[in-house]
């Protein structure tokens, strides 16, 4: 049995990259405890520099003050080391999207925590099932599958693996919840609800631009004012990352098959190194 969420006090998030970052930040604005953990002190240290930039921006539209973002950031402790999650109630693991790279940690996590702990990942694409599949108590292990940017994203997919217990789920919606977030729920297959649905989209919207359908920007206007979304596929792969977005394709190709091949013009443009805005260059350039 995991524990409660009246039990939950601290929370471990093992990676301080975008997504790590801003859910140890989330985690901290609902008044836990937190201790975020990467590889190297450079990792650790600019995942609160993405921290503090966006308590900047809830500080200039006054949804906290100076005093609050000071508190929301003592209560994050860094560190390299994994022992150091060892009092964590719930530890979410943002880490690499490689197999390998998260049963490992997983499994080292298992050794660490005590049998209560409620262990989640960040997955956006790889199985619940197979990464539960590397230590003994894969029952209290699920999906927690924040959106990015995390701060502001009101989402949360959780996915059921296999051997996931209920009240593994349970505490998993209710930690989401107390975030201020809003929960959905998918069962253990590729790309769940989210990518699953979102990937082919954005492939679509780049094989469009490659073939010469329209512009970029007529192919993002569209798809805004034609069905409501905040923005276009082109656009919103520049936000999420090129290489995140082909990532996440090849593993749906893998799994399901042609039609979620990547876009050809998306391979060339991760080899080249134009990532999108992280880069400052994607589908658009960006200061
Ligand atoms: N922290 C705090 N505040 C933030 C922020 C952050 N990281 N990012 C944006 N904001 C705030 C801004 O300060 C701004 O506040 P005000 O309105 O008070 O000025 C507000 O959000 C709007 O921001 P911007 O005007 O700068 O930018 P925007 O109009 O583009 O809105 C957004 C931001 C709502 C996030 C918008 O960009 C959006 O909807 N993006 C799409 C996000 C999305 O689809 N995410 C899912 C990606 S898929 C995924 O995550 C799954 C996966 O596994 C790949």
């Amino acid at each position: 049995m995991v524990r409660t969420l009246d039990e939950v006090e601290r929370v471990g998030v093992v990676g301080a990259g975008t997504m790590g970052s801003g859910i140890a930040q989330v985690a901290a604005q609902a008044g836990y405890d937190v201790t975020m953990r990467d590889i190297e002190q450079d990792f650790v240290d600019s995942g609160f520099e993405t921290i503090e930039d966006s308590l900047d921006r809830f500080v200039a539209r006054d949804s906290i003050d100076d005093e609050e973002k000071a508190g929301i950031l003592d209560r994050i402790e860094g560190t390299t080391a994994l022992a150091d999650l060892a009092d964590c109630d719930v530890v979410v693991e943002a880490a690499l999207e490689e197999m390998d790279v998260k049963q490992d940690i997983f499994a080292d996590l298992e050794a660490i925590v005590d049998e209560e702990c409620l262990l989640a990942t960040n997955t956006s694409t790889l199985s619940i099932t197979t990464i539960a599949s590397a230590i003994d108590s894969e029952s209290r292990v699920v999906g927690l599958h924040f959106m990015n940017p995390v701060p502001v994203m009101e989402g949360v997919e959780i996915v059921e693996g296999e051997k996931s217990s209920a009240d593994a789920l349970e505490l998993a919606h209710a930690f989401a919840a107390d975030l201020g977030k809003t929960t959905w729920e998918s069962d253990d297959k590729p790309g769940f609800v989210a990518n699953r649905i979102l990937m082919p989209w954005i492939n679509e919207g780049i094989r469009a631009f490659d073939e010469g359908v329209a512009t970029k920007e007529d192919i993002d206007t569209g798809m805004e004012l034609g069905t409501n979304v905040p923005m276009g596929p082109l656009t919103l792969a520049d936000h999420i990352g090129l290489d995140i977005c082909l990532h996440a394709s090849e593993t749906l190709h893998e799994e399901l098959g042609d039609r979620y091949k990547p876009a050809y013009l998306l391979k060339r443009k991760v080899a080249a190194g134009d990532l999108g805005k992280k880069t400052g260059e994607g589908f658009y350039e960006y200061d």
